[in-house]
């Protein structure tokens, strides 16, 4: 096969920032996706309808002129914390300002210091995203420093996940960014109210490449990659043509100086290859005919959307990832696989 043609696919989970950063990453989203699920997670939190209604206009602002961008549409998120008022989020759901909700465990990653730190405060909400069928998304991870860094997906399943699937066997609940055998196996036996994103970056590498030659901070990212394992079991997932996985790149850039760094930011930057890299996988697995499904068809049939009406076309052809993609305020940043050859392109 040297040319695949899609219907345009959705990215279902984003980090696109804000100001220069914004500027700079956007376009590499709005060429390829025909809509993107943005994570409210910016310094100052989305936490409110008014707040996602001026980011969104900012991302649209933000949006080049041009045939190739038009269609794009960001889908906001609502950052939660322990005093998020379930009216505030009926509001935003009711008025189209919020398609979905964001949990992050207080702390868990980039920009979670506002984040929940007792579940059980939530439980009005919940219930009135439940009635409403309005979609939360979780960050998949325990914060207690006492478990394994590579186990906190798991224990977060089984001691966080379990317990409020019980309490609210309606909600719709996205395990974003699923990185473990465990999550596919949860996901898959609770399908009738769950679903998952998978980003291309953990059916690439597991976390032997993290310190492959030396560590490498532009493969560190939240969840961690993990074990061999796990990374197979995940291709499976998404390549299975099951319709509870859908992409969801978790592309989420920082400034080359925050990641090489003696402290260095979680994230990786996928935007300027996503489609590139998950197709890649696929024709690796024998599994082309599913990733329309996967890219395009699962996602919107979870969130109770329409499929998106164009398409996009790649083509088998050899290209360069660039090593760094300049951001308007003097900073950079640095693609996942930056410097290496993939062998298929989006056309323009
Ligand atoms: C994300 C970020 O930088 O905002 N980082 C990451 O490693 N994935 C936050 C997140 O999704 O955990
Ligand atoms: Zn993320």
């Amino acid at each position: 096969m040297t040319e695949i043609i899609l219907r345009r696919p959705d990215d279902w989970h984003v980090h696109l920032r804000d100001d220069a950063m914004l500027a700079a990453v956007l376009p590499f989203t709005a060429r390829q996706f025909g809509r993107a699920i943005v994570m409210p997670n910016l310094a100052e939190p989305v936490t409110t309808p008014a707040l996602a209604a001026d980011y969104r206009h900012r991302i649209l602002q933000a949006l080049p002129d041009g045939k190739e961008y038009e269609h794009f549409e960001p889908l906001m998120t609502c950052y939660l914390t322990d005093e998020t008022d379930a009216g505030q989020i009926e509001k935003g759901y009711t008025d189209s300002v919020f398609a979905a909700a964001k949990l992050y465990p207080a702390n868990v990653t980039t920009n979670s210091t506002n984040g929940v730190t007792d579940i059980t405060s939530l439980e009005p909400v919940f219930a009135k995203m439940q009635e409403m069928g309005m979609p939360l998304l979780l960050h998949g991870e325990v914060t207690d420093p006492e478990v394994d860094i590579f186990d906190r997906e798991a224990v977060y399943i089984e001691h966080v996940l379990s317990q409020l699937i019980k309490e609210f066997p309606q909600l719709k609940i996205v395990m974003e960014h699923v990185t473990t055998k465990d999550a596919v196996e949860f996901v898959r036996a609770h399908r009738d109210q769950m679903a998952a994103t998978i980003t291309a970056h953990h059916l690439i590498i597991n976390r032997s490449d993290i310190f492959e030659g030396g560590i490498t901070p532009h493969r560190y990212c939240l969840p961690i990659a993990k074990r061999e394992v796990h990374r197979l079991a995940l291709r499976e997932a998404v390549t299975s043509g099951d319709s509870c996985f859908f992409l969801g790149t978790d592309t989420a850039p920082h400034p080359v100086s925050d990641k090489e760094a003696a402290c260095g930011c979680a994230g990786i930057f996928t935007a300027v290859n996503a489609l590139e890299l998950y197709t890649q996988v696929f024709e690796e697995e024998n599994a082309l005919d599913n990733l329309e499904g996967f890219a395009a068809l699962h996602g919107p049939a979870f969130y109770g959307m329409d499929t998106n009406e164009g398409a996009v076309t790649l083509v088998k052809k050899d290209w360069r990832v660039p090593g760094t993609i300049a951001v308007p305020d003097g900073s950079s940043v640095r693609p996942f696989r930056a410097g290496r050859t993939l062998n298929w392109k989006m056309k323009d």
